[in-house]
């Protein structure tokens, strides 16, 4: 009993992230939010990104996490991810706030196409800008960190692509292409990074709950989906972020190189709530 305990405590403690330095792209709003929430409940100090003119939910959010905290445990940095000098500048903040090197990148900016458009029917520019944000975006948030994490344990470059890739559903072929970069791009970067201590992963959740998700959906379109969830309701956010702060966690070190799918719906090969490809 004392044993179970012990393992336990152990296994609690080593999901701390005391003091560590966490930069997730697009928390503003959605996914990256409640990450952001969840890693600052770890212990890690946040730099929460958006990119839009509208800086108000990113404030927000820095203010509900730094309430009663001095110092700031929140920092707010507008850039967009598909700018390589606004990238850099991501990076040089985190570090010059926090007077750290960055341990953990979490990028969960992403955009998709809500008129969700055939192939034939996609515009040049919906296909630029998809891939500029999710695969390009990724890209240069990766190399940043791969040059910048801190090195010899903790380094964690979690990124996100989707169930749809397992999918393959009609009107989603450049954000699902830009995803599958995006999984192939990370295990290349998990084996190059071997002996950094910093692993890579990828986290690619089913249908959440989220303004992306709702944009050019009708409700009945929304209700064929939560019909088809084994749970019998959509993703939260919530959903998402244990399966995040274990990947970002010491105790998440062994998994690496995977893909992990966080999907209530059974729009994959097989209904799954929760599984790591290892
Ligand atoms: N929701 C789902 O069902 C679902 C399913 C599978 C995968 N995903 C993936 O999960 C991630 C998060 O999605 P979500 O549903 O949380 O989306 P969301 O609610 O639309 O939030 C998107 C976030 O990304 C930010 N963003 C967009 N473009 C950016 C850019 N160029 N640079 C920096 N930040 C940018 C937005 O900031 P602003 O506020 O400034 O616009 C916002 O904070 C995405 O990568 C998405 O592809 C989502």
């Amino acid at each position: 009993m004392a044993t179970t305990s012990q393992q336990l405590n152990a296994s609690t403690e080593s999901l701390h992230l005391q003091d560590r330095v966490a930069i997730v792209t697009g928390s503003s709003r959605g996914i990256g939010r409640q990450l952001a929430l969840h890693l600052s409940s770890l212990g890690a100090k946040i730099v929460i990104n958006y990119s839009s003119s509208n800086s108000s939910p990113a404030d927000s959010l820095a203010a509900d996490i730094n309430a009663g905290s001095p110092p700031p445990r929140a920092i707010v940095v507008r850039a967009d991810i598909s700018d390589q000098a606004q990238v850099q500048s991501l990076f040089d903040s985190a570090e010059r706030a926090f007077d750290s090197p960055v341990h953990i990148l979490v990028n969960t900016a992403g955009v998709l196409d809500s008129t969700y458009p055939s192939v034939a029917n996609t515009s040049i520019e919906s296909f630029d800008r998809v891939f500029a944000v999710n695969a390009r975006g990724a890209f240069l948030c990766a190399r940043e960190a791969a040059n910048r994490l801190k090195r010899g344990g903790g380094g964690r470059i979690i990124l996100f692509s989707s169930s749809q890739v397992a999918a393959l559903r009609p009107g989603f072929a450049a954000y699902t292409a830009a995803k599958a970069a995006v999984e192939a791009m990370t295990k290349i970067l998990a084996k190059e990074l071997k002996g950094t201590g910093i692993t890579a992963n990828c986290v690619a959740p089913g249908p959440i709950a989220t303004e992306l998700f709702f944009g050019g959906r009708s409700e009945e379109q929304v209700k064929k989906i939560i019909d088809e969830s084994p749970l019998g309701r959509l993703g939260e956010t919530k959903d998402v972020a244990p399966l995040v702060g274990f990947l970002a966690s010491d105790a998440g070190e062994w998994v690496n190189d995977t893909m992990a799918d966080v999907a209530t719906i059974a729009d994959v090969d097989f209904p799954k709530t929760f599984i790591l490809q290892l």
